[in-house]
């Protein structure tokens, strides 16, 4: 065996959870679910929506703001009941420009500039004289003190505007939205996207109780059958990102080190598409910097140097390629990282240490999944349908499938009363679902 290959070996033994280790993560996510929910020490935060599931006969025109992290959009949808909807017109900017323009979420960006710019876009579609009651979609952990009031407890996903934590959110668009001159568009209500993507499916599936984002940051949210909060049923967003009773590899501790907040979002820095090329790219480069990829060249370690050089898209390439020579990742060297020269044994070595990557990332949030089925329905006796949105889910080869396999470990024949399905853009439509619901009461 080469030394490249033990290595490998070596990485595959340390990264490769068994179905053991899958129901002890299952049982501690479990522990700390249930911790978070009386109000004792926990990683997750479990934080009130103010909103449960639809029921399907919600109907009317409303607009959405989706602000996940990298873009955010602006829909205007109309729901015609039992899980029809259709979206009338939208719009996508990111907030970052990557021609170098503006940028609207690091340290020097102000909240005012921010939410003037998310203004600027809903007016773009608000035609004026017309009143729209408006949905928003927010995907950071805010602490929610009712369906239109969230504050932004802190950043995520390396997002760093000042001005917005401890701030109520809807409030600073509101501003924005009268500075713009838009006073015709009303905020009504405010969501995490995991609650979205929840409401999304439940539109049309009444089983779902689950709602995951899979996608540049994870996270969790379940329908609580006896919230603290109202002592009935309420849909919880457990920022599950920051769960952090799990083993790490000093791969996941140098992520974590370089990350803007260092010892939070442990789960989502060793799951989600923000991190996933990420850890990828050090543990590349740590055999290369061992002298177990020789064939690289130079070019090769400054090219793996550089931080966040490798996206989740890329993960995906690396796992995609199928061709006997790895061919579509040679060219994706050159291109992308203007390495000219590897031979077939670098190309399979990154691909391998992809597929581990990408295999933990799947069944880690696998086990959260099997944490939270076991608290809300310990013998399994209903059918549960879990919505996931997000890249990785949608379009990282066998992100899906991994996920089905765990649960199927776990729970046997009776895997089959839990389904997972994706719930495309579900985020979004679910902002409005969510005034929907909230007007109609
Ligand atoms: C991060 C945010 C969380 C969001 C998730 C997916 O984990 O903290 O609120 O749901 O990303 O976008």
């Amino acid at each position: 065996m080469s030394n490249l290959e033990s290595a490998l070996q070596k990485l595959q033994t340390q990264m490769t959870i068994s179905t053991e280790e899958v129901l002890e993560i299952a049982h501690k996510f479990r522990a700390e679910l249930a911790a978070g929910l009386a109000g004792k020490p926990s990683s997750l935060k479990m934080l009130p929506s103010f909103v449960t599931t639809p029921t399907g006969k919600e109907t009317g025109e409303f607009l959405a703001l989706d602000f996940g992290g990298t873009n955010v959009r602006v829909l205007l949808a109309e729901l015609f009941a039992e899980g029809r909807f259709t979206v009338k017109a939208s719009i996508a900017k990111p907030l970052n420009d990557p021609n170098g323009r503006y940028d609207y979420i690091y340290s020097k960006a102000s909240g005012t500039q921010l939410f003037d710019f998310i203004a600027e876009q809903i007016a773009e579609i608000a035609k004026p004289g017309i009143k729209y009651p408006l949905g928003h979609t927010f995907s950071f952990p805010s602490q929610q003190k009712s369906i239109n009031n969230a504050e932004l407890i802190h950043w995520t996903k390396e997002i760093d505007t000042t001005g917005v934590e401890g701030q109520n959110v809807n409030q600073l668009l509101g501003e924005a939205l009268l500075r713009r001159g838009v006073p015709n568009v009303m905020p009504e209500a405010i969501i995490n996207d995991t609650v979205g993507t929840l409401l999304t499916a439940a539109y049309i599936n009444q089983n779902t109780d689950l709602g995951s984002i899979c996608g540049t940051g994870h996270n969790t949210a379940y329908l609580e059958p006896n919230a603290p909060w109202n002592h009935g049923p309420m849909i919880i967003n457990t920022e599950s990102g920051n769960f952090d009773k799990l083993d790490i590899t000093k791969y996941d501790e140098q992520v974590d080190k370089a990350s803007e907040q260092p010892g939070a979002q442990r789960l989502e820095k060793m799951s989600s598409g923000r991190y996933v090329g990420e850890l990828i790219r050090i543990i590349a480069l740590d055999l290369l910097q061992h002298g177990l990829l020789p064939n690289c060249s130079t070019t090769a370690t400054q090219a793996l140097s550089v931080p966040a050089a490798l996206s989740g898209a890329d993960v995906s390439l690396l796992i995609k390629d199928s061709t006997d020579d790895l061919t579509n990742i040679s060219t994706w060297l050159e291109e992308r990282l203007h390495i000219t020269y590897s031979t077939k044994s670098d190309r399979l070595a990154l691909k391998q240490i992809a597929l581990l990557v990408a295999e933990r990332s799947a069944r880690l949030v696998a086990a959260t999944f099997i944490g939270i089925i076991n608290h809300i329905d310990e013998n399994l006796d209903r059918n549960h349908n879990i919505a996931i949105d997000g890249t990785l889910y949608e379009k990282m080869p066998g992100y899906a499938a991994n996920i089905e396999k765990t649960m199927t470990e776990v729970f046997g024949a009776k895997a089959g009363q839990i389904t997972t399905v994706l719930s495309k853009d579900g985020s979004g439509i679910g902002a409005a679902i969510a005034v929907a619901i909230t007007s109609s009461k």
